[in-house]
């Protein structure tokens, strides 16, 4: 068997920053846990535009395609403000997310311990908070025809359409079945059946699936109710499954109950590969943070815990994943902050390479 292959494409920004850390990392699982990637490393976003006058160039999209994971920084920047909407950086992410059919974008929201503080919520209601977030990613009414601005009477209509195939509805929720049987075994799905055909459809489709998991809990709940819930009680939770629109809000919206952007972790999956690995990108939710880049100052552990849930969901190493968040979570109970994590003064921050060396050295702790 060939090791499996990761693609990191660090981007720009701060991408190259986090990345540099995750690397680290790799190796470490290399040397340590006997787990060899074949890892190679190509551009996106502005980096690839300055080389090929394009976000993502053809072989790199073709390589992407081939490889069991990719890794990606992030994007954008204010040097490529100006540049037609066709080659912005964004639209290489873009391109990776729509030709490699990633319809699962999986956004953990969790609550280390160490960080409870940080969140706008009271301690209590968040300090142990694991929960996550399945939103249908390439559907949905950012994708819905008849789309569009136009003329009627004396003025203009804006008009995006919602539509979801039974296919699209099923997959999604395939996948967060799948996910909740290796969790807490409960799904939530969230949608607004009371008054959108789309989501009668979504609710019926996904209660049939859950046919097919009789260990997992299916429970329904409309998605503004959802979102009261979600900042009530968000214990309450383990998988939510929802549309592109409402996840998006949701996901946002859960991601700050845990603090910092510097934190959050998300997969996109698409459907098996021939060697049954789902086609997977595996990316920190933040930018490319222009205002810190080139500084040291920026947190990795999103990219880090981006890794880990690569370990997770790409190469069925559950138990290292385990190992890596562990190790963060150790790191972060040890007081070590990045600037992003200092809710008070006097803590002298870490820099951005001396915090994944913080996480190596209670890597080495665990074995
Ligand atoms: P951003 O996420 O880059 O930054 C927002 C704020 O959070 C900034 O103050 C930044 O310093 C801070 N921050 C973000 N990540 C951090 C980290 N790891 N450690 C410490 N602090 C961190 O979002 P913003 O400023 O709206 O966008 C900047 C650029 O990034 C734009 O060009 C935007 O288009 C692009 N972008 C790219 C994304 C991607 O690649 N997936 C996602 C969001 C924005
Ligand atoms: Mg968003």
């Amino acid at each position: 068997m060939p090791n499996p292959s990761i693609l990191i494409l660090p981007g720009d920004g701060i991408g190259p920053e986090v990345m540099a850390e995750v690397r680290k990392i790799i190796a470490w699982f290399g040397d340590k846990r006997g787990l060899r990637f074949d890892v190679s490393e190509d551009l996106v976003g502005g980096a690839a535009y300055d080389k090929h006058r394009l976000p993502l160039a053809d072989e790199t999209m073709a390589k992407a395609q081939e490889v069991d994971a990719v890794l990606l920084g992030a994007v954008g920047g204010p040097a490529y403000d100006g540049l037609d909407f066709s080659v912005k950086p964004e639209r290489g992410l873009l391109r990776l997310r729509k030709e490699m059919d990633l319809y699962s974008n999986l956004r953990p929201a969790q609550c280390f311990d160490a960080l409870a503080d940080f969140s706008s919520l009271k301690k209590d209601i968040v300090a142990g908070l694991d929960i996550m977030i399945v939103r249908e990613l390439t559907s949905g009414v950012y994708f819905g025809e008849p789309r569009g601005i136009i003329e009627e009477g004396n003025e203009r209509v804006g008009i995006n359409t919602q539509r979801y195939t039974e296919s699209e509805i099923e997959r999604a929720a395939r996948s967060a079945f799948e996910l909740a049987m290796r969790r807490g075994k409960k799904v939530c799905s969230m949608e607004k059946a009371n008054v959108m055909e789309s989501g009668i459809l979504w609710r019926e489709v996904v209660t049939r699936v859950g046919k097919d998991y009789p260990e997992v809990g299916l429970s329904h709940m409309y998605a503004d109710n959802g979102a009261m819930q979600l900042v009530r009680a968000p214990k309450q939770f383990d998988v939510i499954l929802t549309d592109n629109l409402f996840g998006d809000i949701l996901s946002d919206c859960a991601a700050m109950l845990t603090g910092s952007l510097g934190m959050l972790p998300s997969a996109s999956l698409g459907a098996p590969m021939e060697n049954g690995r789902p086609k997977a990108l595996y990316e920190p939710v933040h930018g490319s943070a222009p205002d810190i880049a080139g500084q040291g100052k920026a947190n990795p552990i999103a990219c880090i815990l981006s890794f880990a849930m690569a370990l997770r969901y790409s190469f069925d190493q559950g138990a290292e994943a385990d190992r890596l968040e562990a190790a963060v979570e150790k790191v972060l109970a040890d007081g070590v902050r990045t600037a992003d994590l200092l809710a008070s003064e006097g803590v002298e921050p870490v820099s951005t390479s001396q915090m994944g060396d913080a996480v190596i050295t209670a890597l080495d702790a665990s074995i």
